[in-house]
């Protein structure tokens, strides 16, 4: 059987089918490496990622005391929509699927594609969608253990856990992904667990390193400097997620208003006063304005969003950014705001597009700037 590959490769590679040779190439190294664990199921995925295929009827591994599992198994879609990111973030993320779908362009430069990621930032920045959308587009499934699942378990199995889980994950086609993996660095503040602690990031980073010959890797932090730096150094690839900038925004509020297509100057208004929020806050605030524009009666456009948009704001309790306060309290005075601002750049036409009012009531709102009691109450405060 190896015979017939080898000279299909050669075939290939005389026909010019450089691509193809060097896959077969792999797959029979595969092929090789991974005799011992079944001969017969084992598959070639992206990325020099070997292994079998994970398939919708193989269990994942328990804790052999309480039978818990240690991971969930995902088959990401790929239909679903690529998160939204800043400028330099969708950089990294592309540039990492670059690097795992055309690996034989690196092999020819004799190096490997990056395998281990470690992405930090806020809640709801969009970390976890973002592992999601890795494994989409690599075609792969996702393996994602809980750390603090690992944990909970009686003292001394969490490293015989870690090391369960990392053979399940080495021996199967996968991206693992190690979800909320700052649980690791919070039992390092019980004194109680510092055997414990220690033996659990040693075989943490024993097992981080065995992987690299196997599959990706993806970590999840909320809290990167909590983490260990020998754990932090194991990741190749570090990806800061924070909450999006002004173009990344309006393209979350567009996505998030859907059903409903809302003009841009909608989308500048909403943006404005979502300013500082995340990806996840703006979801909750579009979704929140949308069940209140449907009850509401009002039309779906411009001013009925920008009605609803207003009472949302109003029933949250506090609002640190002054924009989103103004038009919780008073929509004139957020209509005088944004005419005033130098840096909000809409046309009063624009103005009145957005938010209702006829276009020389803006200019009188603009003239009477009716929103600086409102700005100087909230700075005296
Ligand atoms: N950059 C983004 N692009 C698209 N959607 C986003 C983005 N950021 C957040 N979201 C929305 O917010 C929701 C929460 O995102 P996600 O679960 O990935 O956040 P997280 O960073 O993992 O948060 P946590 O730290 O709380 O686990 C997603 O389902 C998505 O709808
Ligand atoms: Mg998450």
């Amino acid at each position: 059987m190896d015979k017939q590959v080898l000279r299909l490769r050669e075939r290939l590679e005389r026909a010019g089918e450089t691509k193809e040779a060097a896959t077969l190439e792999r797959l029979r190294a595969a092929a090789r490496d991974t005799q011992e664990l079944a001969p017969s199921r084992v598959e070639m995925s992206r990325g020099q990622i070997v292994g079998e295929q994970l398939d919708l009827g193989v269990n994942p591994p328990i804790d052999r005391e309480t039978g818990a599992r240690l991971c969930s198994i995902e088959f990401p879609s790929r239909n679903g929509r690529a998160p939204v990111y800043p400028a330099g973030v969708s950089e990294t993320v592309e540039g990492l699927l670059r690097e795992w779908i055309s690996e034989v362009a690196l092999q020819a430069v004799g190096v490997e594609p990056t395998r281990s990621l470690l992405i930090y930032g806020p809640p709801g920045s969009g970390k976890t969608i973002t592992a999601h959308y890795i494994a989409a587009r690599l075609g792969l499934p996702l393996v994602t253990a809980r750390i603090d699942g690992l944990i909970s378990s009686f003292l001394g199995t969490t490293a015989r856990n870690i090391a369960n889980l990392f053979d399940f994950a080495n021996r199967y086609a996968c991206v693992l992904l190690l979800d909320e993996f700052d649980a690791l660095a919070k039992l390092r503040d019980d004194p109680q667990e510092i055997g414990e602690i220690k033996r659990v990031v040693n075989t943490l980073l024993q097992n981080l390193d065995l992987r690299r010959s196997f599959g990706i890797t993806i970590a999840i932090t909320n809290h990167d400097r909590l983490l260990d730096p020998a754990v932090w150094r194991r990741f190749e690839t570090h990806l800061q997620l924070g909450e999006p900038d002004e173009e990344a925004r309006e393209s979350l509020i567009a996505r998030f208003l859907l059903p409903i297509e809302a003009p841009n100057s909608t989308l500048r208004v909403f943006s404005y006063c979502l300013a500082g929020r995340t990806g996840a806050d703006i979801e909750r605030v579009c979704t929140s304005a949308k069940r209140t524009l449907a009850l509401s009666g009002e039309t779906h456009d411009g001013p009925g969003l920008f009605h609803a948009l207003s009472s949302v704001l109003a029933r949250t309790p506090r609002h640190d950014h002054a924009p989103a306060r103004i038009l919780a309290t008073d929509q004139e005075a957020f209509v005088s705001l944004i005419a005033n601002d130098g840096t909000f750049s809409l046309k009063q036409t624009e103005i009145g597009e957005a938010t209702g009012y006829g276009q020389s009531r803006v200019s009188d709102l603009k003239k009477a700037k009716r929103h600086l009691p409102l700005l100087e109450a909230s700075h005296a405060q």
